[in-house]
C-alpha cells in the first residue's frame, strides 16, 4: 500500500486518563473497586483524578492536533454511557459526542476502542467475564454506542487486549477483578471473544462505513538455550500469548497444545456455534507490541521467563527489542492465511521523565520509537499489510497496577497541577510528521 496513506496517531484509554469517576452518572468500574483495595496498585494510586481529561478534553484535543498526527485512538467507558438496566446515560454519551466532534473539527481520524478494561462493577458482581451473559450485555452496549456515534468514527475496535483482561484479570489476579485461577482465565477469554463476535453485526448494521476490528497484545518469545525443550518453551510462550487470541479470531479454533499440554483441564465451556461467531471476519487487526521475553523449559510442560542480562530495558524493566515486532508481523502473515490489514495500535515505553527548565529529555523514547518505526517498515517491505501506527501514549497516565510512577507519555503530566509539557519525543514526532508532509 502507498506509504503516504499510512496513518500516524497517538493512543489513550478512558480509565487511564479521564478521572471524574463519579461525574454525570458514571457508575463504578472494576478498576475503581480494584484500585481502592490496599496493595493492588503501586502507591495505592487510583484513577479518580488521573489526567483530569474529562474536564480538560478540549485543550487535550488541541494538544493532539498540535502534534501533527492523523488520528487519535481513545476508548469509551462503558460505565459512563449505560446504566444498570442497560438504559443510555445521556450525559455520559454527550461527553464522547463532543469529544468526537472536536476531533473531527481538527481533522483527526477517530479510532475508538469499545472496551479498554473498565467493566461496570455491577456486571462483575454477577460474575463479570466468567458469566456468559456479559458477552450479550457487551453487544447491547456496542449496539447503543454505535447507533449513537454513527458516522463519527473511522474504526471501531471491540476489545483491547483480551489476553490481559482474561489472564491478568482472572488468571493471576494482577489486574481487576483480581481473580487467580487458570480455568477462570480460559472461560473469561472465551466470553470476551464471544462478546467481540456478537458485537460485530451491530457495528455493521449501525455504522456500516466504519472499519471493524479488535486489538491484541502480542509478545515475542525466544530462548538463549538452543535445546529442543527450551525452543519448545519459547513456542509455548507465543502460543499462550498470541495464538490463544489469534487462533479463535482468525482460524475459528483454539490452538492445539493450550488446554492439554500447557494448562491441562482448563478447557472452557464452548457452546455450538460459538467459534463461528468468534471467527466472523474483521476489517483490521490491532497489534500492541512492547517487548521480548527469554524463555527456558520449566522441566515439565511449560516455560519459565529468565530475563537476559546486559540488554537495554525501559522503566518497566521490559527489554527493548524492535526486531521482535518485525518477526511477529512476518510470522503472523505466514501462519494466518486470512490475516487482515494491521494497525500497530500501541507501542512505546515508560521512562522516569522529569521536567527540567521546562524541558523533558526522554531520549530513550525517541530512539525506541525510531527503531520500532524501522521494524514496521521492514515488515511492510516483507509484504505485511500495515496501515498505521499509534504511539502509546499521548500523555503520562494511570498505568494500571503500576499507577502513576510509570510514565508512558509523549506529553509529561504534572499530577499536582495537571500541567502538560511536551517531551522531546513529542517534538521529535512532530518534526518527523512535518517532514513527511513535504515529501
Ligand atoms: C497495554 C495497555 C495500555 C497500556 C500499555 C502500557 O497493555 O493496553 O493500556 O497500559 O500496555
Amino acid at each position: 500500500m502507498a506509504r503516504r496513506d499510512f496513518i500516524w496517531g497517538v493512543a489513550t484509554a478512558s480509565y487511564q486518563i479521564e478521572g471524574a469517576v463519579r461525574a454525570d452518572g458514571r457508575l463504578p468500574s472494576i478498576w475503581d473497586t480494584f484500585s481502592a483495595e490496599p496493595g493492588k496498585v503501586l502507591h495505592s494510586d487510583t484513577g479518580e483524578v488521573a489526567c483530569d481529561h474529562y474536564h480538560r478534553w478540549e485543550s487535550d484535543v488541541d494538544l493532539i492536533a498540535s502534534l501533527g498526527v492523523d488520528a487519535y485512538r481513545l476508548s469509551i467507558a462503558w460505565p459512563r454511557v449505560m446504566d444498570e438496566k442497560g438504559r443510555p446515560n445521556r450525559r455520559g454519551l454527550d461527553f464522547y459526542k463532543r469529544l468526537l466532534d472536536r476531533l473531527a473539527a481538527k481533522g483527526l481520524r477517530r479510532f475508538v476502542t469499545l472496551y479498554h478494561w473498565d467493566l461496570p462493577q455491577h456486571l462483575e458482581d454477577r460474575g463479570g467475564w466468567l458469566n456468559r451473559d456479559t458477552a450479550y450485555r457487551f453487544s447491547e452496549y456496542v449496539d447503543l454506542v454505535s447507533r449513537e456515534y454513527e458516522g463519527q468514527v473511522d474504526a471501531w475496535a471491540t476489545l483491547n487486549e483480551p489476553w490481559c483482561s482474561a489472564y491478568l484479570g482472572y488468571g493471576i489476579g494482577h489486574h481487576a477483578p483480581g481473580l487467580a485461577n487458570i480455568r477462570y482465565a480460559t472461560q473469561a477469554m472465551h466470553h470476551l471473544l464471544l462478546g467481540h463476535g456478537l458485537a460485530l453485526p451491530a457495528l455493521e448494521r449501525n455504522d456500516p462505513r466504519a472499519k471493524r476490528g479488535i486489538v491484541a497484545n502480542v509478545g515475542r518469545g525466544t530462548t538463549d538455550r538452543n535445546t529442543p525443550a527450551d525452543c519448545e518453551a519459547a513456542r509455548l510462550y507465543e502460543l499462550q500469548h498470541n495464538d490463544w487470541v489469534l487462533g479463535p479470531l482468525l482460524k475459528g479454533e483454539y490452538p492445539a497444545g493450550l488446554f492439554d499440554t500447557l494448562w491441562p483441564g482448563s478447557l472452557p465451556l464452548v457452546l455450538p456455534g460459538d467459534m463461528e461467531i468468534i471467527g466472523r471476519p474483521i476489517d483490521f487487526l490491532g497489534i500492541n507490541y512492547y517487548f521480548r521475553s527469554n524463555l527456558r523449559s520449566d522441566g515439565a510442560h511449560g516455560f519459565q521467563d529468565v530475563p537476559l542480562e546486559g540488554v537495554e530495558r525501559t522503566q518497566m524493566g521490559w527489554e527493548v527489542y524492535p526486531q521482535g515486532l518485525q518477526d511477529l508481523l512476518v510470522g503472523f502473515k505466514a501462519r494466518y492465511a486470512n490475516l487482515p490489514p494491521i494497525y500497530i495500535t500501541e507501542n512505546g515505553i515508560a521512562s522516569d521523565d522529569q521536567v527540567v527548565d521546562g524541558e523533558v529529555d526522554d531520549s530513550q523514547r525517541i530512539s525506541f520509537l525510531n527503531r520500532h518505526f524501522a521494524a514496521v517498515a521492514n515488515a511492510m517491505d516483507a509484504g505485511v499489510d500495515v496501515r498505521g501506527y499509534y504511539v502509546w501514549s499521548l500523555m503520562d497516565n494511570f498505568e494500571w497496577a503500576f499507577g502513576y510512577e510509570r510514565r508512558f507519555g509523549l506529553v509529561h503530566i504534572n499530577y499536582a497541577t495537571q500541567a502538560r509539557t511536551l517531551k522531546r519525543s513529542a517534538k521529535a514526532l512532530r518534526a518527523f510528521l512535518a517532514e513527511r508532509e513535504k515529501t
